[in-house]
């Protein structure tokens, strides 16, 4: 069964708590939380201090997707935050293995983006470090956006290069996942779905996670 990790991006900033109460009662195995910056992608959204509030009330992992630039100033501030996994983008790190081995070292796991126009072959000299990748199906900056078919062929590259090495490297996809196309996804080989709008414009979000988390069985 795949690890669902409904997006907070999509939540009710209003209804916060009552939010994060929902996922901790439902089937997900994760929160997923952007953080961006308005630099690396056109939007901004919220940070460590949000974050460390939510801690307080969530129960499962963080998940905790940068979208900034320069990540490597703020790895210790989200470790404090509360953050389980961090993951930054390949395209924001000019120095990747250097903020691998720093995720790492503040007690994280560590996980790399890929932006659609990436090819997961830039992977090949750093998979074996890496607890995640995390497959952009969507550009990244807003929920609610169409899925890019191309990320399945991208899936089904990265599944075998993991096989390949047999490393357990967990495979994430990000951006209009939905009940119709995640079991493709699993199927293509993805351990872990993002869903943001799928989750929380659905009229009952804690069966919708209970769908998506049925997904393959
Ligand atoms: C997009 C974010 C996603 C977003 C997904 O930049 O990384 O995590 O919240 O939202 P949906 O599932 O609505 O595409
Ligand atoms: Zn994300």
């Amino acid at each position: 069964m795949p690890i669902i990790a409904p997006s907070i991006l999509s939540a009710d900033f209003l209804n916060l708590g009552r939010d994060i109460e929902m996922v901790n009662n439902s089937e997900a195995d994760w929160f997923h939380l952007d953080v961006m910056d308005g630099r690396f992608v056109p939007n901004i959204s919220y940070g460590m201090s949000i974050i460390s509030q939510m801690k307080k009330a969530a129960k499962k992992t963080f998940d905790v997707h940068l979208m900034i630039v320069e990540p490597e100033k703020y790895i210790t501030e989200f470790a404090k935050a509360g953050a389980d996994i961090l993951t930054v983008h390949l395209e924001a790190s000019t120095h990747l293995h250097r903020n691998i081995q720093a995720i790492k070292a503040a007690g994280m796991k560590a996980g790399v983006a890929l932006n659609p126009h990436t090819p997961v072959h830039m992977l090949d000299d750093i998979l074996c470090d890496l607890d995640l990748v995390l497959i952009m199906s969507v550009n990244p900056g807003f929920g609610g956006q169409k899925f890019i078919d191309h990320s399945i062929q991208k899936i089904r590259q990265l599944r075998k290069m993991i096989e390949d090495r047999g490393i357990d490297t967990v495979i994430e996809v990000d951006g209009g996942v939905t009940l119709e196309n995640a079991p493709i996804l699993v199927k293509a080989g993805a351990d872990a779905l993002v869903a943001g709008n799928t989750v929380f414009s659905a009229p009952d979000p804690v069966e919708m996670i209970k769908k998506l988390k049925a997904v393959g069985k």
